[in-house]
C-alpha cells in the first residue's frame, strides 16, 4: 500500500553517504551550490541564484516536506555539510509511480555522489514507499545526467519527449524507468546460466 503522504523526517544512510533533511543553517552552502550555470541549465532554478532564491527555495522544499508531497534531502556524507539534492516528487498514487532528480555541486562531481545517492533513494522508493514505476525525465542533451541514470539500473522507456521551452531555448526530456535489477553478483549469474544451461545448479 502506497502511503498517500510521503515521510518527514526522513534520514537515508549507506554507501557512505547520509541524505538529511534540509536545515536553514545550510543557507550559505544552498546559495553557493545552486549559483552555478550547469544547475541552472537542467534543473528549474532561478539565476543568479541568490540569498533570496535560496530563502524561497528553503521554504518551498519545507513546505513541500511537512506537507508530504515531495522527498527533497541534502546528499551528505556525515549528516553534515550538504554537497547536492536528491528528490522524490510528483507520486501518482494509482499508478504507484514517482519521478526523481539530483544535483551535486561543481566542486564535487565525478566521485559518485549522485549516483549514490539516486540508487539510495531509488531503493527506499521500492522497498518502503512500494513505488513500482520510478522514473527520471532527462535532456538527452545532459550527458553527466544521462550517465548517471543508466549507471544506476534506469533505461530509457521510449516515451514520446516532453518538449519545453526554458531560458536556454527549447528542451526536449526523454523518460527513464527504473529496471528491476538481478540481484546476487556477475559472477553468481553467470553461474546461474551455466546451472539453467546444463540442467543442474552449481
Ligand atoms: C548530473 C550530476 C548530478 C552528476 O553528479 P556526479 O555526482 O558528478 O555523478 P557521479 O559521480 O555519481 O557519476 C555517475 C556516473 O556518471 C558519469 N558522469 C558523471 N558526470 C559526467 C560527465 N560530465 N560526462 C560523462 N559522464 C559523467 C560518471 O563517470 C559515472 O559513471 P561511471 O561510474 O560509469 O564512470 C551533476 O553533473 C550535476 O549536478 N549536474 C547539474 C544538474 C543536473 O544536470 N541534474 C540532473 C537533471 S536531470
Amino acid at each position: 500500500m502506497v502511503a498517500s503522504r510521503l515521510p518527514f523526517p526522513l534520514t537515508l544512510t549507506g554507501d557512505g553517504l547520509v541524505l538529511r533533511e534540509w536545515r536553514s543553517e545550510d543557507l550559505d552552502d544552498l546559495v553557493r551550490m545552486l549559483d552555478e550555470p550547469e544547475i541552472a541549465r537542467w534543473r528549474p532554478m532561478p539565476s543568479p541564484f541568490d540569498v533570496e532564491a535560496g530563502i524561497a527555495y528553503l521554504k518551498r522544499c519545507h513546505q513541500g516536506r511537512i506537507t508530504g508531497q515531495r522527498i527533497q534531502l541534502a546528499i551528505t556524507t556525515d549528516g553534515g555539510r550538504p554537497l547536492g539534492e536528491v528528490l522524490l516528487f510528483g507520486v501518482d498514487l494509482g499508478l504507484k509511480e514517482a519521478e526523481l532528480a539530483y544535483l551535486v555541486d561543481v566542486r564535487e562531481r565525478r566521485r559518485g555522489l549522485a549516483s549514490g545517492a539516486l540508487s539510495l533513494l531509488s531503493a527506499y522508493a521500492r522497498s518502503s514507499l512500494h513505488l513500482g514505476r520510478l522514473l527520471l525525465r532527462i535532456d538527452s542533451r545532459n550527458t553527466a545526467s544521462t550517465a548517471v541514470a543508466r549507471h544506476c539500473g534506469y533505461r530509457l522507456t521510449g516515451e514520446p519527449p516532453i518538449l519545453q521551452e526554458t531560458p536556454y531555448g527549447p528542451s526536449r526530456l526523454d523518460t527513464w524507468e527504473l529496471v528491476e535489477r538481478q540481484t546476487g553478483s556477475r559472477r553468481d549469474r553467470q553461474k546461474n546460466v551455466a546451472a539453467r544451461r546444463y540442467g543442474r545448479r552449481t
